[in-house]
């Protein structure tokens, strides 16, 4: 497929209502990434559909952006990513089993295939990393700012979609290139994330400008203990800035390097996590470990036996 390209067509109605359209509606979400670190898990099916409770880890992240108000999603896929493809897609034949056996409780669980978005698909056919995912989102976003969501990440709150609504305002106010979601992290975990380095003359409450990102700091050279999380607004300039970008020494090309290049010319703000809202991944296993045990114990069916059987199991 041509780099870039996406299925499933622009409608003459979408383009039309470009015209009126205020404030941000799309985003992309990479999901083509190997996933070696949870080998042998992930050798045939793709690591953002491993279960989280009662759900796959994408379908968290789709609502977290239709509850936003994001309308139009690019997900980025590539080989042995088929099961997400399908996950979203309507499936008649087992709605109608489902009423067929008067199994209502169970057809409500599959609501979720009537997402109110439109989803796109587009295939990162070499694994280059996220910002060669992300550089493939050119033509989709048309010119537009968007969002960009990590499809191995969850954002836990309250209220779905709020905190995503505010680093979309953060990146508007500020008129910035690009605004990051950061969460505090313990200072023996700072060495396995970028992190900030906040300008001391521009923090407001939970916004900061960016003076710097550094890789994997170790704890005494740390900046701060701001871990990047996952979440980004970008103004179209991060395209040139990932041209611009140089691979690190395994090939792969970083979106923490294009935001780098982006903070030469242009603002880059950060946007901290809110009280009650926390940053759970399934990219290694034990974040994922962690990641399901807090949702199932937080499941509103399920989740007091398992946690009495938790608990039992560890007395
Ligand atoms: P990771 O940085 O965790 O990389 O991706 P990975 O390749 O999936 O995992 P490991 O390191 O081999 O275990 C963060 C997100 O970016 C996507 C992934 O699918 C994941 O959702 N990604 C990563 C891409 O879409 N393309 C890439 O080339 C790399």
């Amino acid at each position: 497929m041509e780099r870039g390209g996406v299925r499933e067509g622009r409608t003459p109605y979408t383009r039309c209502l470009k015209e009126v359209k205020v404030g941000i509606h799309k985003a992309v979400i990479p999901a083509a990434g190997l996933g070696t670190r949870l080998l042998p898990a992930t050798k045939s099916q793709p690591k953002e559909m491993l279960p989280v409770g009662r759900k796959p880890a994408i379908q968290y992240v789709v609502e977290e952006l239709e509850a936003a108000g994001i309308t139009q999603i690019l997900i980025i896929t590539g080989q042995k990513k088929r099961a997400i493809e399908d996950h979203f897609d309507r499936d008649p034949a087992l709605i109608r089993r489902l009423q067929e056996t008067g199994n209502h409780k169970l057809i409500g669980e599959l609501e979720y295939e009537e997402v109110g978005v439109q989803l796109f698909y587009t295939r990162q056919s070499k694994q280059l990393g996220t910002a060669h995912a992300i550089s493939l989102a050119e033509n989709f976003s048309d010119g537009e700012p968007f969002v960009v969501c990590l499809g191995d990440s969850i954002i836990k709150s309250e209220y779905p979609g709020a905190f995503l609504k505010r680093l979309m305002d953060t990146h508007e106010k500020r008129n910035a290139s690009a605004t990051i979601a950061f969460q505090e992290v313990k200072s023996e975990d700072v060495v396995k994330y970028g992190i900030a380095s906040p300008d001391p003359e521009h923090i407001e409450g939970l916004q900061f400008k960016l003076k710097g990102l550094v890789e994997k700091p170790a704890i005494d050279e740390a900046p701060s203990k701001l871990a990047i999380s996952a979440r980004y607004v970008f103004s179209p300039e991060i395209f040139n800035a990932i041209r611009k970008t140089t691979p690190t020494t395994n090939g792969e090309y970083q979106i923490t390097d294009s935001i780098r290049l982006l903070m030469e010319q242009s603002e880059v703000w950060g946007l901290k996590l809110g009280e009650g809202e926390k940053r759970y991944d399934v990219g290694g296993f034990e974040s994922y470990f962690k990641t399901f045990v807090t949702f199932a114990l937080a499941d509103e069916e399920a989740g007091e036996s398992f946690k009495k059987y938790v608990t039992d199991l560890l007395s």
